[in-house]
């Protein structure tokens, strides 16, 4: 079985649920606390042992790879005010072993497409996708890290899936799915965005995928879907004709940091874990929902 070494991650969107903070930067580098989105997940893939992440970039291109690149004006300030503190943080954002390569997505014709943009980075191997939009936070064991275990004990790609309330099934791709062990289950069937009477389950896919190579055949033929969207889903739909396809319910809290409310949540939650602030911003959240 070939080992999961490459990741994608799609930051073309239009992130327009977050405009104006969108217009001039990916909503990818809006930040929880101190980190910006895309570095708690490329964290995560590399906590995997992922070591090839494929950037696939819009509009507001620079950002993205300026944040993973050396910055030599602002280490050598760094390095003269003596803050080595602050360097150590700006020097060790990625480990040296894992390479970043970027591919541009001329127009944002949906998840699909963004996916199918990496195929030759990817090659014929199987790869991760992760959503940086959702923040998952996990107790023991990282989302992705998790993935890729099942995917090594059953040789097959694999969606991460959470249960929704069923009057949002309509946001997501929806599975349908029999049972294998606690919390992994065989998908029959996925649709994206259902109405709730046409849902298959509450069982939604959300940002992390271990996808089988072959899916790249299915995306260069998937036209238009839902949202006028070249959507990842449908060529998934596909896929499952010809390869069996794992669901797994992750153990980890999700934050859809896409919607303002849930970048407002993974804000509080992340703010009342970090080391220096917790104190001080527990008391001030106290003091605050009591005042009102
Ligand atoms: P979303 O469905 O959240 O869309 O994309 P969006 O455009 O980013 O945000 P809204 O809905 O306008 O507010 C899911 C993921 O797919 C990426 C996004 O960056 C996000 O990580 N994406 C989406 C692309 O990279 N390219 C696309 O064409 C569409």
């Amino acid at each position: 079985m070939q080992a999961i070494k490459k990741a994608v991650f799609p930051v073309a969107g239009l992130g327009t649920r977050f405009l104006p903070a969108t217009k001039a930067n990916p909503k990818e580098m809006l930040p929880i606390v101190d980190k910006p989105l895309i570095q708690y997940a490329a964290e995560e893939a590399v906590a995997a042992g992922i070591d090839v992440l494929i950037f696939i970039i819009g509009r507001n291109k620079l950002s993205i790879s300026d944040h993973f690149d050396k910055a030599y004006e602002l280490e050598a300030e760094l390095a003269a005010n003596n803050n080595q503190a602050m360097l150590d943080i700006v020097q060790n954002i990625l480990p040296s072993h894992v390479d970043c390569v970027y591919i541009r997505q001329a127009e944002a014709l949906g998840l699909g497409h963004a996916v199918l943009c990496a195929k030759s980075v990817v090659g014929n191997e199987p790869f991760a996708v992760l959503l940086a939009d959702d923040l998952i936070r996990a107790d023991d064991t990282d989302c992705m890290v998790q993935m890729v275990e099942k995917y090594e004990q059953y040789g097959r790609s694999v969606l991460g899936v959470e249960r929704v309330p069923y009057d949002q099934v309509n946001k997501y791709g929806i599975v349908g799915s029999k049972p294998i062990i606690n919390r992994l289950s065989e998908i029959t069937t996925i649709v994206e965005k259902p109405d709730i009477n046409e849902a298959p389950s509450n069982l939604a896919v959300v940002g992390r995928y271990i996808l089988s190579p072959v899916i790249f055949g299915y995306l260069e033929k998937t036209g238009k879907g839902a949202g006028g969207e070249i959507q990842l889903t449908d060529a998934i739909a596909q896929l499952l004709n010809e390869e069996a396809i794992l669901a797994y319910e992750f153990l980890g809290k999700r934050f859809d940091c896409g919607s303002k409310l849930g970048f407002l949540k993974a804000t509080v939650e992340y703010a009342l874990q970090h080391p220096e602030l917790k104190l001080a911003f527990s008391d001030y959240l106290q003091e605050t929902v009591k005042r009102d």
